[in-house]
């Protein structure tokens, strides 16, 4: 045993000694740099390698790669230790109760339109309906001219159209009638029974009752010895199934340029509520829908002979419904996205 290696193991015995005692972050840094950092203890001692005779040179060499190894294996050892007392002293300060009950992620609904359009094709799937896609973009010739509205003709006034510039003759489409065009080219000479779901765009001032954007749900019924009293019965099956037996329904004679005879529908605001006035400007019906029985000439234009079938359509609103059934005094409310009045369905 030589000098130098006594001094390698009072090195040993004295940073050991010291590391006990260090049980913080910051301790355990600084006996880190003292004994085993770059300007540490123990890289002097390495350094007096050369100052060694010769012959003692490698059992020192290893003695001191023991010590070496040995205070870094307790240093990774103390700093384990450390790092798991502070996690246990913060668990002891706040404790974490896993019993405590998750938060609920918010859940998603079907928005009320989409409700009421379900509602619509239950009915009407019922009834022996089927439902048929068509375009919002629209070209002038379906939307007005082969539903008996020629250019210029005054007719046109009743919808506010957005036009587009390119390609010339653009529309959005102001209701889904021009639907029927698609639907009886495809379907000619076939009996048709469909309803037509859809976006209609009109340029008309904002109200309660009235939105530049509403959905419409077209029907459409074509074959041999069609009727008024088959879309009169259609009309109030479907009434009676949305809005329940108690209701009232309103049929009026109107004017459409696509059907002849034609007619509008109305239902009673519920009794009890205070803004049916305001709504039904003071008649109390709110209207849903127009109909009548399909005009020859756009019989004619989807392909059919008026003088061996005929037909019924009708367009009805389903906001209108919406509101008449859970009384909403604003159209306007259906697409705010305000969930305070979405959660509500
Ligand atoms: N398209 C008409 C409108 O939007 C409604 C309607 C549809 C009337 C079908 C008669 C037949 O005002």
């Amino acid at each position: 045993m030589t000098a130098m290696t006594d001094d390698l193991q009072t090195l040993e015995t004295t940073a050991i000694s010291e590391l006990s005692a260090c049980t913080e972050e910051a301790t355990l840094i600084a006996w880190k740099s003292k004994f085993i950092g770059e300007k540490g203890h123990m890289k002097a001692a390495l350094g007096k390698l050369g100052t060694i005779p010769k012959e003692q040179r490698a059992a020192f060499g290893q003695d001191a790669n023991k010590v070496k190894v040995a205070l870094e294996t307790a240093y990774a050892c103390a700093v384990s230790v450390a790092k798991e007392a502070a996690l246990m002293a913060s668990l002891n300060a706040a404790p974490l109760d896993v019993t405590i009950p998750g938060r609920r992620p918010t859940q998603g609904r079907l928005h009320p339109a989409t409700q009421i359009l379900r509602e619509i094709y239950q009915i009407y799937g019922e009834l022996g309906f089927q439902v048929y896609r068509t375009r919002d973009v629209e070209s002038d010739e379906r939307n007005f001219e082969l539903l008996n509205m020629p250019p210029h003709h005054p007719a046109r006034d009743m919808w506010d159209t957005f036009f587009a510039d390119a390609p010339a003759g653009t529309v959005l489409r102001t209701h889904t009638s021009p639907g029927q065009i698609h639907v009886m080219r495809e379907m000619c000479p076939n009996p048709i029974r469909v309803i037509l779901p859809g976006m209609c765009f009109r340029n008309e001032a904002i109200s309660t009752r009235s939105e530049i954007q509403f959905l419409q749900v077209e029907g459409l019924c074509i074959g041999e010895g069609v009727t008024m009293a088959d879309l009169k019965g259609t009309i109030t099956a479907f009434a009676r199934r949305m809005f329940g037996p108690e209701r009232q329904i309103r049929i009026r004679s109107s004017y459409f340029p696509f059907t002849e005879p034609s007619i509008e529908v109305d239902i009673d605001w519920p009794q009890d509520d205070p803004n049916r006035d305001r709504l039904t400007k003071g008649t109390g019906w709110l209207e849903i829908m127009g109909a009548g029985m399909v005009h020859p000439t756009v019989l004619r234009n989807g392909g059919y002979d008026p003088d061996i079938v005929t037909g019924f359509a009708f367009g009805m609103g389903p906001q209108r419904m919406l509101m008449l059934k859970h009384a909403i005094d604003d159209i306007r409310l259906f697409w705010q996205n305000d969930l305070r009045f979405l959660a509500q369905f």
